[in-house]
């Protein structure tokens, strides 16, 4: 017990020290409220409460005192935790300590080499494409539409297809109370109930306000996405990878018109207390629009998660060039998992001033992305990387 509560000491310290978030003027530090009582700071800007802890805002200076003051006068367990917003400061007080630690220090080592590189060299363009031709040639995959119930269905259907010789495998319609189309799941279950997403929409939409008739093949936006992660699904069964932790691939109802179907699906996640360690969001991956291959989306995803894959293009990417670019607002499904708490990140097609101008149009087809895959088979081998290793 002893050994047990020093080593939680030491991570619960480290963790404290390496206060690495963005640079910001306030913070948001959660810490025991004992721990204040014989300080300066006690009397400070007080904005919550919970279980004898308290978040504190405090600016860059009062930051820095704070942990002078901790490590000179409380040298022990308990440290405190700072936050850029008051919600991650809520978050993480009202999350058990266990499943804290283990979404805190998530294993970023590179080691898998072998059936990185091995699964990565599967990558098949013409099996991309077939699927984008497919999912593009429904009239819309539209949220409240026939079509759009049809298209979820073909997804279930070819992702069961391909897992169908797996006994830890399944996929499931998870269906939505407000609207008619249904979200698609499926799960490789590992020996641990660590979870890694690996998810994109599967909706379309043109024009304003979309339509149950309106013809939005979304080729790219996001029968791309759909497509690139059902290539990962294809080479994991067809490699007989058995995961250690559970693999999730999710394909989202109802993103057009909202994030809606992500949202469900990470608030119910975030409830049941699904420990989800890193998501990586596929939307719109086939236009090759900017000079460079990847471009990571910096807001609303998590900074140390896209330098690992930052790290995994250097390792396993070489020849390939990536960016970092923004969406400016909550632009895709994400965000959903962002605002949940969890770790997302969401490699583009393009730096965003350059992405694709037919989205939403019914002109968004495979023939105006060059008429073949070979963009989105990039994504599809950061992503084998993605889940190999941090699935090891
Ligand atoms: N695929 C787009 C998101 C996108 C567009 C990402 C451009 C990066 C660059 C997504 O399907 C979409 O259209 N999102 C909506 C917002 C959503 C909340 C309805 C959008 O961008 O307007
Ligand atoms: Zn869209």
């Amino acid at each position: 017990m002893e050994v047990i509560s020093k080593v939680l000491c030491i991570l619960l310290f480290s963790a404290s020290a390496f206060a690495s978030i963005a640079p910001a003027d306030k913070f948001f530090i959660a810490v025991d409220k004992k721990d204040l009582e014989s300080h300066s700071l006690r009397s400070m800007n007080l904005k919550g409460e919970i279980d004898q802890k308290v978040i504190i805002e405090v600016s860059q200076n009062e930051l820095n005192d704070m942990s002078h003051y901790m490590h000179h006068e409380h040298n022990k367990c308990g440290g405190f935790f700072a936050f850029n917003s008051i919600e991650q400061a809520k978050e993480f007080l009202n999350t058990p300590i266990e499943r804290n630690l283990r979404s805190l220090f998530v294993d970023y080592s590179i080691n898998m080499e072998e059936t990185v590189e091995n699964a990565i060299a599967q990558v098949d363009a013409i099996e991309i494409e077939k699927s984008i031709r497919h999912l593009s040639s429904y009239r819309n995959r539209y949220y409240q539409s026939q079509t759009g119930v049809d298209s979820a269905k073909w997804i279930r259907n070819k992702w069961a297809s391909l897992l169908e010789r797996r006994s830890d495998a399944n996929v499931e319609l998870y269906e939505h109370a407000s609207w008619k189309q249904p979200s698609v799941i499926a799960t490789i279950k590992g020996k641990s109930d660590d979870v890694i997403v690996v998810g994109g929409h599967l909706d379309s939409i043109a024009g304003w306000f979309g339509g149950n008739n309106v013809h939005a093949p979304g080729a790219d936006d996001n029968a791309s996405g759909i497509s690139t992660i059902t290539e990962v699904i294809r080479i994991l069964a067809d490699t007989n990878y058995v995961p250690a932790k559970t693999l999730k691939f999710m394909g989202y109802a109802a993103e057009e018109v909202g994030l809606k179907g992500s949202n469900e699906i990470a608030q119910d996640f975030k409830s049941r207390g699904v420990n989800v360690i890193g998501v990586m969001q596929l939307d719109m991956t086939n236009f090759n629009g900017s000079n460079r291959d990847i471009h990571f989306i910096d807001d609303n995803t998590n900074k140390e998660q896209n330098e690992f894959l930052a790290s995994l293009m250097d390792s396993y990417m070489r020849g390939f060039t990536y960016s970092y670019t923004s969406c400016g607002y909550a632009c895709s499904d994400h965000a959903s998992w962002h605002k949940a708490g969890f770790k997302a990140s969401f490699p583009f097609e393009a730096a965003k001033n350059d992405m694709n101008g037919k989205i939403h149009t019914k002109n968004d087809t495979i023939e105006n992305m060059g008429g073949n895959a070979d963009h989105a088979a990039k994504f599809a081998k950061l992503a084998l990387a993605f889940v190999i290793e941090l699935d090891r």
